[in-house]
């Protein structure tokens, strides 16, 4: 038998509830802060993630779904969502657009990751981007939403995590200190690491090794060598969440997965959890990245997160969520000739704005009750040949059991 590829899932009829409940959210978010929504293709050209994501990040290195295609491109199917808004961005000169542009996404999103709770090879993202603008109370309006989005899910118990990595003046030299202060601890590191520490001296702040871990907590706090401005940044942005009344920590640790971020880096986890697949959403400010891709010089924030962690805490703390309609009535026959009306029937309440569903087949008329039962409808209708005469159908309600008989042209009326 075939089954859904390892790390994929299927959403099931069952749980589309949950997914539709947050889709929903997102967009009304969204809509009450101006973001209007892009679709970009599932795959992109390979340059566009590597050189944004960076050569030396996991993603790039060992997650990327990458192949050639028949006519000898190397694509990629999308690892993540801010690249490829990027590339849409400088393609269609969004520049000329009032700034900041504000986009927002619900995609798909490919990472060949080693799949457990939490983790999977294909998963959704919810994601925004704001470009165009280096103020601080853009990067405070999208951790406003991110936080509002939580909020308003009905999710309780979460933390958000800040930090400011610096820019492209004061990040070398820190990057220096960091290096000088890993090296005279090289042998206790992990392997990782000691890997890592020439290439990308940064993401050994992330590492989850107890040693590791244990050697960060001295490691020089990159928001110790910022430079002026982005001290500044860094303040303003502080003061603005402070403002908004947005409780968060300051985690030096916190450097994030993709190489393209700059001063301003956040996270949204549940409360006192750590660890890789936990976060149920991060971002941050990239400056240089359209630049990069070959945009004019434009400064970003953004953030996203994983549509299954939501489903996965919406469950854990037993959350509210409203349940997708099912049909509203079931129409049972008895006979060819009440089959005839039944058809008739349902097609017109179906026009008529009342989710309906036929019995097909000839079953008995108790076979028929039953599926109406599990189809889990307000109201069944039954046509014999009596009624079919009387032109009238008796009416059940399934919850209380009662049943009347109505002419048939007054049932949707009725049950409107
Ligand atoms: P990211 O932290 O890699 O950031 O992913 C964002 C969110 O997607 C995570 O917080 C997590 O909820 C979810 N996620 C990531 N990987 C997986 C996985 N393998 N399985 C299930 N869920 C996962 C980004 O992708 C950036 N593009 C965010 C951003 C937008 N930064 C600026 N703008």
């Amino acid at each position: 038998m075939y089954q859904a590829p390892r790390g994929t899932s299927d959403i099931l009829p069952p749980e589309q509830s949950y997914w539709s409940y947050i889709k929903q959210k997102a967009a009304a978010i969204c809509e009450l802060y101006g973001y209007r929504r892009i679709e970009t293709p599932t795959f992109e050209d390979a340059r566009l993630f590597v050189r944004s994501i960076g050569e030396d990040t996991d993603i790039v290195e060992k997650e990327m779904y990458s192949f050639e295609d028949k006519g000898g491109d190397q694509i990629t199917l999308r690892p993540e969502g801010t690249a490829p808004v990027c590339r849409a961005y400088v393609e269609h000169g969004m520049h000329n657009l009032p700034q900041p542009v504000r986009l927002y996404y619900i995609a798909s999103i490919f990472r060949y990751e080693r799949p457990q709770a939490g983790r999977y090879r294909e998963h959704h993202q919810f994601g925004v981007e704001a470009l165009g603008d280096a103020d601080p109370a853009l990067d405070a309006e999208v951790i406003d939403m991110a936080w509002h989005l939580y909020v308003n899910l009905g999710l309780k118990g979460l933390a958000l995590s800040l930090n400011s990595i610096g820019c492209n003046d004061c990040r070398p030299p820190y990057l220096e200190r960091l290096k000088t202060y890993y090296t005279q601890h090289k042998e206790s590191l992990c392997a990782d690491c000691k890997r890592r520490l020439a290439k990308n001296t940064l993401r050994l702040l992330d590492c989850k090794n107890p040693t590791c871990l244990a050697l960060t907590e001295q490691a020089p706090r990159s928001t110790d060598y910022l430079c002026q401005e982005c001290s500044e940044h860094f303040e303003h942005l502080r003061r603005y969440l402070n403002l908004l009344n947005l409780p968060f920590t300051l985690t030096h640790r916190l450097v994030r997965g993709l190489d393209y971020y700059t001063r301003t880096v956040f996270e949204i986890a549940p409360e006192g959890e750590t660890g890789a697949q936990v976060a149920i959403g991060g971002g941050g400010r990239y400056d240089n990245l359209m630049e990069q891709l070959g945009g004019k010089p434009t400064p970003a924030v953004g953030f996203a997160t994983g549509i299954e962690r939501l489903v996965l805490n919406l469950k854990k703390q037993e959350a509210a969520i409203p349940v997708l309609p099912l049909p509203t009535v079931f129409v049972a026959y008895l006979g060819q000739d009440a089959k005839y009306e039944a058809i008739r029937l349902t097609a017109h309440l179906r026009k008529s704005g009342i989710s309906a569903l036929a019995s097909l087949n000839e079953r008995s008329l108790k076979a028929q009750l039953k599926q109406a039962n599990v189809s889990g409808v307000r109201y069944t209708v039954i046509i014999g040949e009596d009624e079919v005469k009387s032109k009238s159908v008796v009416l059940r309600n399934m919850a209380k059991g009662e049943q009347q008989t109505i002419p048939i042209d007054k049932l949707a009326e009725a049950l409107r």
